[in-house]
């Protein structure tokens, strides 16, 4: 059977102040009435009944899970810590392995935006027919549109099936310049970041590749269902090392397909990522959440909580107001958001 893997342990710290340690960035209202986990199960619900929804998250978001989607405790997989989403997805698999030994995985980021839901629909079932005999490890591909340097790129080969193309060259996370050759190539997508596999075939590219990880994740799987699964799952977390699925797998594999898309798809991984989903007056400035009192000002990002916020020949900046912190800066700097708290940590 076909299952849905959320993962939703990422903290979202390019989101800081706006998102927090004890409130993530997925679990906020970022594009809309929603939140953008409460989103991605929507998207899904078509194609995957909500008893096969699963999440993978840190032991301290289940209440917030359990209130937003509702989904019941045995599908909420919990991590003592967070290791990147190699071993996040490598839980999934062997939880899931343990209930069905046939489980195809569709794996979902919490925090995209995407627009289009009959592509979406139609680009997954596509996806999951071709994971459905294990042969494959399927990607969904986006169109790039600039030199991104915080998503994986991946170069298309030959077409195995209609608008099923093998995988020549994963490359996650190249430098702008790398980036921009990609680009003008013209042979690159952009890494959506969704992934679709059965669990046994990403268990064998994980011991393959990440034969350490493989042995923990085999000692889980011993655990899952007895008095001593939690247990396991922590001592086996303290010694994993961290990496992502992208670095650890899918950079390495031979097993890789690629799927064309249709969707707009965002990763909302930044303000400036989020400001192109907003509304921007005449002085292309985005208000959000606030009144402004705004003389001379241009190209500013505002996200705004109680108070007025009024500025004065401002140009370029990015203004976040929360109850406890203000946050100013360039928004060029937005990315230096993530090394501000890890300075700041503890003050969180
Ligand atoms: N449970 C759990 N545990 N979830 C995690 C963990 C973890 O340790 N680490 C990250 N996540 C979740 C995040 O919350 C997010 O939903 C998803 O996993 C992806 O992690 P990101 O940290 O957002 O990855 P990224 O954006 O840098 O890169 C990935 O996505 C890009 C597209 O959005 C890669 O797959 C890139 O190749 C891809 O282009
Ligand atoms: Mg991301």
């Amino acid at each position: 059977m076909v299952y849905t893997v959320i993962m939703s342990g990422g903290l979202g710290s390019r989101f800081w102040p706006k998102s927090r340690v004890s409130m993530p960035k997925q679990f906020l209202k970022t594009v809309g009435d929603k939140t953008m986990i409460e989103c991605t199960v929507e998207r899904i619900m078509n194609i995957i009944p909500k008893e096969r929804i699963c999440v993978v998250t840190n032991k301290r978001y289940v209440p917030i899970i359990q209130n937003l989607l509702g989904i019941e405790e045995k599908n909420i997989f919990k991590e003592p810590m967070n290791k990147e989403t190699a071993s996040c997805i490598g839980l999934a698999a062997v939880k899931l392995l343990k209930r069905d030994f046939e489980a195809v995985m569709v794996v979902l980021p919490s925090d995209h935006v995407i627009i289009g839901q009959e592509e979406f629909e139609k680009t997954l079932k596509t996806a999951i027919d071709a994971a459905r005999d294990g042969d494959y490890l399927v990607t969904m591909g986006i169109n790039p549109t600039r030199p991104e340097s915080g998503y994986g790129y991946i170069e298309k080969g030959e077409e195995i099936e209609t608008g099923i193309y093998k995988v020549k060259r994963f490359v996650e996370k190249p430098n702008v310049d790398v980036a921009k050759s990609f680009i003008e190539k013209g042979s690159y997508y952009w890494n959506s970041g969704m992934f679709v596999w059965r669990a046994d075939r990403l268990l064998r590219e994980i011991k393959k590749y990440l034969p350490e990880l493989y042995r923990s994740l085999m000692r889980i799987y011993e655990a899952v269902d007895t008095p001593e699964e939690d247990r396991v799952i922590a001592d086996e977390y303290s010694k994993i090392d961290g990496i992502s699925i992208d670095f650890g797998v899918m950079q390495r594999t031979h097993r890789a397909v690629v799927l064309d898309t249709s969707f707009t798809w965002d990763d909302i991984g930044s303000f400036t990522a989020l400001e192109r989903f907003l509304n921007k007056d005449k002085q292309n400035n985005v208000i959000s959440n606030c009144e402004a009192g705004l003389y001379e000002v241009e190209n500013t990002m505002i996200l705004g909580n109680k108070r007025l916020i009024a500025g004065i020949g401002i140009k370029d900046m990015l203004i976040v107001d929360t109850d406890d912190v203000l946050l100013i800066c360039p928004k060029d700097r937005c990315q230096d958001i993530k090394n501000l708290v890890k300075e700041l940590a503890g003050n969180d």
